[in-house]
């Protein structure tokens, strides 16, 4: 079936100009202007841009985590993204203690196969490395996961030691295995866990407290340094605040191949969430935390510069109910930390950096699809808008005015930390390899349509 997608301005990375596309099954054949309709099917994209669908390189769908495991499945996920843009997921596949990585990795194959509704990948984070863990590297890579991922932190449960850091960097730089770092103290927010709770501070906000920006710039260069040591690439995962971009920053200036990624939240949320009394604030329990807003501008001009090459989701889903809540008796240090959000990053970052004048769409497009399709192996088959790529298309409306709101969003939790959020912009249409999964803003794909894609090996 052939579609033609006419009147709108297409974006990618490099620039935006107005530009038809014709889509035949499920590529992207030609883009130009005045393209005849030839019995394809038409979309009108007056008035919008046409960009190539989102990509969330963090996602956590269906994570054991905390006690529990995160309320979105690989279908409820991907319905969610795409009717907020995004048409590709690169979920993580988490190393339960004693299991091996292929075991890890067919495990999240069967979680997702036949249930996701777009296309997705997988990352593997790596929670205990043995001689024989580090041996299936190579054995992954060529499963087509070309990314894996270390904790810092999290004590005690899934927090590797430098050891691990060095021995997985070392052995991704010779396959071809980008590795991804959650960079927190993990020692040190013990210690100021338990000092809290000693001293009777359990309410929410001493999250905050526990999980200093210093303990995340001190992860992120200890973590830097380590790459050095290995002179392997590296990528930090949710940079939340300047103190750790200025590390990422100064190794990029020495000419270290690091790459930083951040948030939604980091950049439309702050520490004010927790300025209200009760339990409430639970929901905005993620790490690294939410930071003060004094560093917002700070992280736009990191993606403005390049510092930080991608922003995701960091979608962890918990229902308030029963999830969050399992903070109430004892303190904030059960609740199962992270916020949803995989159906709302465009639209935030349409808002907050396009409309707010932060950034421009082909750099919105950048973070979003064509730097994370690079990073992870995908491009050009995704993330840029060109004749051979898969037709993975967004039509986005951005004149038009919307609430975020739990009670009409797709994501399957019963909050969004954006409630009450006034957005610009809404996916008239999106496209998932040619077909059309979402019409003005309604899921209308169908189930278990989407499929695994490799990622090529990670080349600095
Ligand atoms: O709070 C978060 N980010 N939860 C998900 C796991 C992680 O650290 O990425
Ligand atoms: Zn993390
Ligand atoms: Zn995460």
């Amino acid at each position: 079936m052939k579609t033609l997608i006419s009147g709108g301005t297409v974006v990618n990375s490099e620039g935006e100009y107005q530009a038809d596309v014709l889509v035949d099954g499920a590529r992207i054949v030609s883009v130009g202007l005045d393209l005849p309709r030839d019995g394809a099917e038409p979309v009108d994209a007056s008035g919008a841009y046409v960009i190539p669908g989102g990509i969330d390189v963090h996602t956590h769908f269906q994570m054991p985590f905390g006690g529990t495991v995160s309320c979105e499945t690989f279908e409820t996920g991907t319905k969610a993204a795409a009717v907020g843009g995004t048409t590709m997921v690169v979920d993580f596949a988490l190393q339960a203690p004693g299991d091996s990585l292929m075991k890890t990795y067919s495990d999240w194959r069967t979680m997702a196969d036949g249930h996701v509704v777009v296309d997705y990948g997988l990352h593997l984070a790596v929670t205990d490395l043995s001689d024989a863990t580090l041996a299936e590297i190579p054995l992954l890579v060529d499963e087509g996961v070309a990314s894996l991922k270390l904790f810092m932190a999290y004590k005690g449960s899934i927090m590797v030691d430098d050891a691990t850091l060095l021995r997985t960097l070392r052995k991704g730089k010779e396959c071809g295995a980008l590795v991804c770092v959650h960079a927190e103290n993990g020692d040190v927010i013990d210690v100021l866990v338990n000092e809290h709770l000693a001293a009777g501070k359990t309410a929410p906000k001493y999250h905050l407290t526990t999980r200093p920006l210093e303990a995340e710039a001190e992860a992120t260069r200890r973590a830097i340094m380590l790459a050095e040591i290995a002179d392997a690439p590296i990528y930090i995962v949710h940079v939340s605040c300047t103190r750790a971009l200025d590390e990422i920053r100064s190794a990029k200036d020495r000419g270290q191949s690091v790459y930083g990624e951040t948030c939604t939240q980091y950049l439309a949320l702050s520490t004010d969430a927790f300025d209200v009394p009760g339990f409430e604030s639970a929901k905005f329990i993620c790490s690294p935390p939410l930071r003060d807003k004094s560093n917002w501008p700070g992280l736009w001009a990191g993606i403005r510069t390049g510092d930080l090459s991608t922003v995701a989701s960091d979608h962890a889903a918990f229902n308030f109910a029963g999830q969050k809540e399992m903070g109430l008796v004892e303190g904030f240090h059960k609740v199962p930390n992270g916020c949803p959000g995989v159906e709302h990053r465009l639209l935030i970052l349409h808002t907050r950096g396009v409309v707010g004048g932060e950034i421009d769409m082909p750099k919105l497009v950048d973070v979003c699809s064509a730097a994370p399709a690079r990073l992870f192996g995908l491009y050009p088959q995704k993330g840029v808008i060109a004749p051979g790529s898969d037709a993975d298309l967004v039509v986005f409306d951005p004149s038009v005015d919307a609430v975020i709101s739990a009670a009409t969003q797709t994501q399957n939790v019963d909050y969004t930390p954006y409630e009450g959020m006034r957005v610009k912009g809404a996916v008239r249409k999106a496209l998932s390899k040619g077909e059309v999964v979402v019409s003005d803003g309604s899921w209308v794909g169908k189930a278990g349509a989407g499929r695994y894609v490799k990622g090529t090996p990670f080349v600095a």
